[in-house]
């Protein structure tokens, strides 16, 4: 089958409210690098009809972030979408997803307050809210994300659960550039000193993990290490976290379902990143 745009929300409700497939969707912003074509692969091997919705949307992003240079590529992603064969792109106008008099937000309260929620204070809020109309829109089986948007699945976990909605999500491994750094449209904005300096986040991960295997349990030491790998490579740290990895409980020692978390700045380009302790 080829690929098929949808930008009417009904017309992509129809057609998904009629399957008996198996269906699995991957939500993104479009822009999209191998991370997003991992999440694509997973989908079609484990589901009937794939469907990715490209919609960069405006109320997960504060008036002062980068909404207006986020960056866009329409043509490429369809390109690419239909080299993976995917069924169909979902790909509305932001008067069709936030027609005028929208009022109804989607907040889940706890785990979207720490970490990104507490320098970000109402991306969750954006985010819960376009992903729960998704669902309701593209009514999936399966949804896959990345974990190097850790923070996002546990919230967007939480929210299906509390909502009762069925669509299960599937959490695939962050994918990483040759050097280690994760992939994100962000890196499109590092030139090529802050590319060099965007590295201190997977080495700070590896140094975690060598410490870890070394037997340091204290945070109160790492902390410090982590903090001098950034800065000596020109970031300015947002935060450096240790949390479970179930529920990003904040931990008092470090043991091995703790997940160190990152957020740091390279130039005005914030970047982010998450590891297990263990190497998987
Ligand atoms: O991870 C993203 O790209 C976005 O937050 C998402 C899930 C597509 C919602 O806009």
């Amino acid at each position: 089958m080829l690929l098929s745009v949808i930008n009417s929300v009904l017309e992509m409700q129809s057609l998904t409210r009629k399957a008996d497939t198996i269906l699995g969707f991957v939500p993104t912003m479009g822009y999209l690098h191998k991370g997003h074509l991992s999440l694509v692969e997973m989908a079609k091997k484990q589901c009937d009809i794939v469907i990715v919705s490209i919609f960069v949307n405006p109320t997960q992003f504060a008036p002062n972030e980068d909404l207006d240079n986020y960056p866009r590529d329409f043509d490429g992603d369809l390109k690419l979408l239909t080299e993976l064969g995917v069924d169909y792109v979902f790909f509305p106008k932001t008067t069709e997803m936030y027609p005028a008099g929208y009022s109804t937000w989607v907040n889940v309260e706890g785990v979207s307050e720490v970490l990104c929620g507490k320098s970000r204070p109402a991306h969750f809020k954006g985010v819960s809210t376009i992903v729960c109309k998704l669902v309701n829109i593209v009514n999936p089986n399966y949804m896959y994300m990345g974990e190097k948007d850790f923070q996002q699945i546990a919230v967007l976990k939480r929210m299906l659960l509390d909502l009762n909605l069925e669509t299960v999500i599937v959490p695939c491994p962050i994918i990483r550039e040759a050097d280690g750094l994760a992939m994100s449209s962000r890196n499109k904005f590092l030139d090529t000193q802050q590319r060099q300096d965007a590295l201190c986040l997977y080495n700070s991960i590896q140094h975690t993990r060598t410490r870890y295997q070394q037997g340091c349990r204290t945070i109160g030491e790492l902390i410090p290490e982590i903090e001098q790998i950034i800065t000596k490579n020109n970031g300015k740290i947002d935060y450096i976290e240790f949390r479970t990895a179930d529920d990003l409980k904040p931990i008092d020692q470090l043991d091995k379902n703790t997940r160190l978390f990152l957020a740091v700045y390279i130039g005005n380009t914030r970047l982010i990143d998450n590891a297990p302790l263990l190497s998987q």
